[in-house]
């Protein structure tokens, strides 16, 4: 097996990067062990090896005439009059990437190699279907003519469609190192430039009003791959003004946007920072991060309302079955580790982002499901479901071949990618952000980092170091700012005398490490209240990082429940199950990611206080 730095020397030159901060480890570096996480991660690879490559290909095909083998044809978000058809498959050819990657799943590999291979047959008859030399879709040209004109009116997004390719493309490049995907990449994104080249800045901008994706994103990245200026500035003609000026000035202009239209953009405005060292792409993407999760996120880590953005703060007006796309959640956990690595002493960003992915994106999967459904919003309303019994618009799962919603799209690479964020690296340190069972091979170092852990069914992680680690490098630990008192940091069973201040990095520096090292960390957890900003008493529950939710079984709620936080008590002395009072009833209560196929209530009218 070849180490993440060498593949990325071989697969193409890594250019110059403005961040001189902590950086991912790749995926290939570190496996998941037993858990939620892996489970989640089981049931969704099972699905990627299961699905019809044929069936995925049928759209691309018949668009490009060619035969379609004789393919059924899919429904939902990829039937073949669907405006936007062909937009899912760039996240299977992520996630097979991913999956290849972490697990060096040869038929993970082997299908993104085939996909990649058939679109490459697709590209190449673009004459004889009459389209321009480079294009790759599963819709004709012509949208992308009536996009310019602003005359779309069947309700296309094709950039939107076409960024998931490329990024698709590019993930089969760098990970599988498929030189066909880069060449597929390279000739769809020369399209991208030659049909933008063409437009006067106006135009452009004009046309930027219908969503696009993260198209500054994947050409930044491009960029990045192959140190060709040329993507830089395909994909700065990608910079929407009337969305990143307000930003750069930190102004909230969110009320009435649609949510995960913009969430792209911010993720490319910070690698066109990245890439170009110009602050003002930090500032627009650093203040809608934090715009976002201020003023615009629920308890469980999700935003938007019916897909969009409300005014500043509004969040118990909003409380409905259509809350927190899944999508947005997937997007800001890709700005926030992006934005982490330019402030790593900030605890904000990973507190942010362990809290979103537990209370949302885990329990956003079917875990009865051995394909791995989800869910496309996470409603939030009293006796809110996930679950098979609500309308479209709310909980109910996705299906094998009749969804295809954008949520199922990028819930295939969240569940492939959860060992993406756990630790990352700087020049003589690692950093531990998120506790999950994992095995870290920190190659460079001649390290592997093993930590197990319970968390968040347990308070405590305990990471054993081995390899041949030598001293020069020290540990970073998140100590999270919901800790209810300073940690506990055992090294091998003797209490270290360490700063663990809730909201800091707890650090273990100049240590002449040893194989068979071990750093205990107990993250002391309490109950405690997440308020809605503008009514503080609603509020959530959480049990240290763990939203608790009010299990209603199959009983309808009108209104949020009244709860005597006075009452809330925990079963026993561990484990993640409670009890409370409300509106004079027992109630239990227990993390929301485990909701499933029950009504619950998330928000509650509270009185009194939380036991001590
Ligand atoms: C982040 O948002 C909060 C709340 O809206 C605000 O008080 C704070 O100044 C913001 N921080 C930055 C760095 O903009
Ligand atoms: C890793 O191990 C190899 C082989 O024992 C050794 O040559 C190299 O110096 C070690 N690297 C570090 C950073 O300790």
């Amino acid at each position: 097996m070849l180490s993440s730095n060498l593949l990325g020397l071989l697969l193409g030159l890594v250019v110059g990067d403005a961040s001189t901060g902590p950086s991912p480890f790749d995926l290939s570096a570190v496996s998941l062990t037993n858990s939620r996480f892996m489970d989640n991660q089981d049931r969704t690879v099972s699905y990627l090896k299961w699905v019809d490559v044929d069936r995925l290909l049928y759209n691309f095909r018949a668009n490009h005439k060619l035969s379609t083998n004789g393919a059924s044809t899919n429904g939902g978000w990829d039937a073949p009059n669907f405006p936007f058809r062909t937009h899912a498959q760039g996240h299977y050819l992520t996630a097979w990437a991913f999956c290849y990657a972490s697990l060096r799943d040869t038929t993970c590999r082997d299908r993104a190699t085939r996909f990649v291979a058939e679109l490459a047959k697709c590209q190449a008859n673009n004459r004889a279907a009459g389209f321009g030399t480079g294009y790759l879709s599963g819709f004709p040209e012509s949208d992308f003519a009536a996009l310019e004109a602003r005359t779309l009116s069947n309700g296309n997004v094709p950039y939107y469609a076409v960024h998931k390719t490329m990024a698709g493309l590019l993930d089969v490049w760098r990970h599988v190192g498929d030189t066909t995907a880069r060449d597929v990449l390279l000739a769809l994104a020369g399209w991208v430039d030659s049909r933008t080249s063409k437009l006067s800045y106006q135009q452009m901008q004009n046309m930027l009003a219908t969503e696009f994706g993260g198209m500054n994103d994947v050409l930044a990245d491009l960029y990045r791959q192959t140190g060709d200026k040329r993507w830089l500035t395909v994909a700065q003609r990608f910079d929407h003004a009337s969305v990143f000026d307000p930003l750069a000035a930190n102004q909230d202009k969110f009320d009435g946007l649609h949510a995960n239209t913009q969430v792209p953009k911010w993720i490319g405005a910070a690698i066109e920072y990245k890439a170009t060292g110009q602050t003002r792409y930090r500032d627009i993407a650093a203040n809608a991060w934090n715009i976002t999760v201020r003023s615009h996120t629920y308890a469980i880590g999700g935003n938007s309302q019916a897909e969009h953005f409300h005014a500043p703060n509004a969040i118990a007006g909003y409380l409905q079955k259509d809350t927190a796309e899944a999508c947005n959640t997937y997007n800001m956990l890709k700005l926030t580790r992006e934005l982490w690595t330019l402030d790593p002493a900030s605890t904000a960003y990973f507190d942010y982002y362990e809290q979103a992915l537990i209370n949302h994106l885990l329990g956003q999967q079917n875990p009865a499901d051995r394909h791995g459904h989800i869910t496309y919003f996470t409603p939030l309303n009293p006796g809110g479901r996930r679950g098979v019994g609500p309308a479209w618009g709310g909980g109910t799962w996705s299906t094998d071949y009749d969804s295809f919603w954008c949520c199922q799209g990028t819930a295939l690479e969240t569940n492939t990618k959860l060992a993406d964020s756990i630790y990352f690296r700087g020049e003589s340190a690692l950093y531990v952000n998120l506790f999950s069972a994992s095995v870290l091979k920190w190659a460079e170092r001649n390290v592997t980092v093993t930590q197990a852990t319970a968390f968040p069914a347990s308070d405590t992680t305990t990471l054993t170091v081995g390899g041949n680690p030598a001293s020069g490098w020290d540990m970073y630990i998140r100590i999270p700012s919901w800790t209810a008192s300073a940690a506990e940091i055992k090294i091998n069973g003797e209490k270290a005398n360490i700063a663990a201040t809730p909201g800091s990095y707890a650090a273990i520096k100049g240590r002449a490490w040893k194989a068979g090292d071990t750093v205990t960390v107990r993250l002391p957890m309490a109950l405690r209240t997440v308020a809605a900003n503008d009514k503080p008493s609603l509020a959530a529950v959480a049990y240290g990082p763990v939203v608790l939710s009010g299990d209603y079984g199959s009983a309808a709620l009108s209104a949020a429940p009244t709860l005597a936080l006075g009452s809330v008590k925990r079963e026993g002395t561990s484990g993640l199950a409670f009890t409370g009072t409300a509106d004079g009833k027992t109630v239990k209560l227990g993390p929301f990611y485990d909701a499933h196929e029950v009504n619950y209530n998330v928000y509650w009218n509270t009185n009194g206080q939380l036991p001590k």
